[in-house]
């Protein structure tokens, strides 16, 4: 079949990332939902089996109408193994955005799987998740600045999952990421009232300034159905990264269909 691209080929091929890109830039101004599939392969870890498997529920959130897929491949491989991301690599229909630890095993292997993304972020053995942002001091710039040398020179978008202030935000853009991901969570564990809009008000106020320094605006982490409203409003963010709530929601109607209701209230949010 000469001129065609045999499917399992694609995401390695270059034009595919050339189309990614561009399609990912028409929706600049609306939002992207981006999936985590970390937790379908918890509960497949929990007894060591094949089942569920998160490659499958991909299908499912693409279904459902996910604008890409988002996997953190853990020191430690507690939920999401390697096979996982060769598999959604050569079979996913969405970009793939891996988040990985500054660390040289995992560096090693985004650096051969060129997935369209990735985010640095900080990792602890001891944590149950994800817990602050990366620490972009003076100590941990070379460090990271040298890991985004890397993955730009493979052509690899990238971001760095930073606390929502100003100092964080201008560090990174020191740096030169591609973007950075503001992390959510003292926003969704804030008392609802004035606590909740005062921690809106910072993330609102540092996607503007990361936005003004030249980087695209993503954010994550515990966003839920009932809190993503107000956070899928800020006009500067571009890309929702959503996990555990999806996930916990698709065990009672399904994977499409928990994607498609949180895309709908994003979009609504979107639409004013
Ligand atoms: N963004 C980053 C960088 C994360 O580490 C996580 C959690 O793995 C998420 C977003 C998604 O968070 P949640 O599972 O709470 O939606």
């Amino acid at each position: 079949m000469t001129g065609e691209t045999d499917a399992l080929d694609r995401p390695a091929d270059p034009q595919y990332r050339v189309e990614t890109c561009s399609a990912t830039r028409e929706r600049e101004f609306s939002m992207r939902l981006y999936i985590n599939i970390d937790h379908v392969a918890t509960v497949r870890q929990a007894r060591q089996t094949d089942e569920p498997d998160p490659v499958r529920a991909a299908v499912l959130a693409e279904l459902g109408g996910a604008d890409g897929l988002t996997v953190h491949l853990r020191e430690d491989r507690r939920h999401i193994q390697d096979r996982d991301v060769e598999l959604l690599l050569r079979t996913a229909r969405t970009p793939i955005n891996l988040e990985l630890a500054v660390t040289e095993g995992v560096l090693d292997l985004a650096e051969s799987w060129l997935p369209y993304q990735a985010t640095l972020v900080p990792e602890k053995r001891q944590e149950v998740t994800t817990e602050g942002g990366l620490n972009v001091g003076e100590e941990a710039a070379e460090r990271i600045g040298n890991t985004l040398e890397r993955l730009h020179a493979v052509g690899i978008r990238t971001s760095l999952f930073i606390d929502p202030d100003p100092e964080s935000v201008r560090r990174s853009a020191d740096l030169d990421p591609t973007a950075v991901e503001l992390h959510t969570g003292e926003y969704a564990n804030a008392r609802p009232g004035q606590e909740a809009l005062d921690r809106l008000g910072r993330l609102r106020a540092a996607a503007e300034l990361a936005r003004g320094l030249g980087m695209a605006v993503h954010a994550g982490h515990g966003l839920t159905y009932e809190n993503v409203i107000p956070v899928a409003a800020i006009p500067d963010l571009e890309e929702l990264n959503i996990g555990h709530s999806v996930v916990s929601r698709s065990v009672f109607v399904g994977m499409e269909r928990a994607v498609r209701e949180m895309k709908a209230l994003i979009l609504r949010a979107r639409e004013g």
